[in-house]
């Protein structure tokens, strides 16, 4: 079964062009790819918190650490992953920061 990954990461809920691109993007691929399964994950609408202080504490030293459980479940969804839609909106010349 292919695992297709969405990511939406425009701050505009409303009227956003990536999020209407990528969303005629992951059915196309639905439709190409019966039975397809889609992990989504909304930037904006579920936001990843930037590196803390205590996950730098445990990041070499104890990787079982809840404070980086996020982190292993992000990795977990590429790696689960055959394709990865990714939908970046140009916010001051560049990707936004998370
Ligand atoms: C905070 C912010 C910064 C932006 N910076 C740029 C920019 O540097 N260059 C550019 O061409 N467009 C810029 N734009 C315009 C957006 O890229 C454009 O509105 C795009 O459609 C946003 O994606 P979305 O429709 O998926 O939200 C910016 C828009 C916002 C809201």
């Amino acid at each position: 079964m292919t695992t297709i990954l969405h990511i939406a990461s425009s701050s505009n809920l409303h009227n956003s062009v990536s999020r209407e691109i990528g969303a005629a993007a992951v059915e196309g691929l639905k439709k190409a790819n019966a039975g397809a399964k889609v992990i989504t994950r909304d930037l904006v609408q579920d936001p990843v918190p930037h590196i803390a202080p205590a996950f730098v504490d445990v990041l070499y030293t104890k990787p079982d650490a809840p404070e980086l459980a996020l982190s292993r479940t992000l990795v977990a969804e590429i790696v689960a992953s055959d394709i990865i839609v990714i939908e970046a909106p140009m916010y001051n010349s560049t990707f936004r920061p998370y």
